[in-house]
């Protein structure tokens, strides 16, 4: 097991290059929260917006560490005479910044969407422009949190886009995580880290196991996080969207899978279900604080795919404390014996069963169902 973990390190420190992060002290470990995007789209107004802040609290959520709270597109209509942003005067009549004091007394943090061309993916007014103007109104809003996309944005240079509005943000005087969106295509993770805090590597998630088309599965996005793990540290993450757990695409055992991978990842950990009637499968897998404890590690190393035999996969992510989380992952349709050499250790522990794993010979040996995680971790002499 040494060997192994001193392999796996050592590979991990070699790939890891020296990256000049943006220096706004936030997103240290990968940001948690809730996100209105994925499962109400534009059916948004302030009254769902502080329920899913009343929800964060009462599900447990805020306890197990989910903290921003962030209005996806449409919640914007125009531009005033003088050039300032209007939300919608008939969904958020009382305007943003009493939604985020709202959001704010509950102790939790405020996020908010714009984009870096003309118009958002919905057609509502973008920040092309108007970049210095609308961070020092978000500063205003008491905004926390800005996601920032990419439709619209013509013949713009993607990474000068970026890079004004990161400036806007520090000039607005604010802390405001930086979530860059424009989906991987200019491959964010080689330059994206001096500008903001996390930035999408890919197209839209959708709630699936394994599809293509009108979004992407939750094994199409792990494929393509296999190959980018160096970049991520802590202040600077890639992002592979936010989470479907809860949505009706994914089965509990499809849910607790992609929670599992997402926190190996060290992906940003936003919710995108309803929040406000989530069965209790779905909050115990968002709120385990053990599999969390995993993605919050303030190494912030990113998982590695450790082994490929096929449709089994093993993950693996290096913790602080000399220990390290593995995955084991069954993508395929029938169940599958794993039987994986990890000892001598201290202590093996499963992370979803909450117990101490006795190994045989130093074997850790499970059948996995169909499309799911089991989720180790691993404490070294
Ligand atoms: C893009 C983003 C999504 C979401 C929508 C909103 O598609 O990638 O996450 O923000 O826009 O229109």
């Amino acid at each position: 097991m040494k060997r192994l973990t001193l392999l796996v390190v050592g590979c991990l420190l070699l790939a890891v290059a020296p990256v000049r992060a943006l220096d706004n002290g936030l997103a240290l470990t990968p940001p948690m929260g809730w996100n209105s995007w994925n499962k109400f789209g534009c059916d948004i107004n302030e009254k769902l917006i502080r329920e899913a802040a009343d929800a964060v609290v009462s599900t447990g959520m805020k306890d197990a560490g989910y903290q921003y709270v962030v209005i996806d597109d449409c919640w914007q209509v125009s531009r005033d005479a003088q050039g300032n942003i209007v939300p919608s005067p008939e969904h958020f009549p009382s305007g943003m910044k009493a939604l985020g004091d709202y959001v704010h007394a509950k102790g939790l943090k405020f996020g908010i969407y714009s984009d870096a061309g003309t118009a958002t993916c919905q057609g509502r007014p973008g920040s092309r422009g108007y970049e210095f103007q609308d961070a020092r109104q978000y500063a205003a809003w008491g905004v926390d949190y800005l996601k920032y996309d990419w439709c619209n944005s013509g013949t713009q240079e993607v990474k000068s886009s970026y890079k004004t509005m990161s400036d806007a943000l520090k000039a607005s005087g604010r802390p405001i995580v930086f979530s860059l969106c424009e989906w991987g295509v200019e491959s964010p993770w080689k330059w994206a880290a001096e500008i903001g805090n996390l930035w999408r590597t890919t197209d839209d998630i959708t709630d699936c196991w394994s599809c293509t088309g009108d979004g992407v599965g939750v094994m199409q996005i792990l494929d393509i996080e296999a190959g980018i793990a160096e970049a991520a540290g802590p202040g600077h993450w890639n992002d592979p969207d936010m989470l479907e757990v809860g949505n009706p695409g994914l089965s509990l055992e499809e849910s607790r899978a992609h929670f599992s991978l997402w926190c190996m990842l060290a992906a940003p950990l936003m919710a995108g279900n309803d929040l406000r009637n989530m069965p209790a499968e779905i909050r115990e897998i968002l709120t385990n604080k053990e599999v969390i404890a995993v993605n919050q590690d303030p190494l912030g190393r990113q998982a590695g795919k450790h082994r490929d035999y096929g449709d089994v996969e093993i993950w693996a992510k290096e913790l602080s404390g000399n220990s390290m989380a593995y995955a084991a992952l069954n993508r395929g349709d029938q169940p599958k014996a794993v039987s994986e050499y990890l000892g001598p250790v201290k202590r093996v522990r499963d992370l979803w069963k909450h117990q101490d794993v006795t190994l045989a010979d130093g074997y850790f040996r499970a059948t996995l169902a169909p499309h799911s995680v089991v989720m180790l971790k691993v404490t070294n002499e």
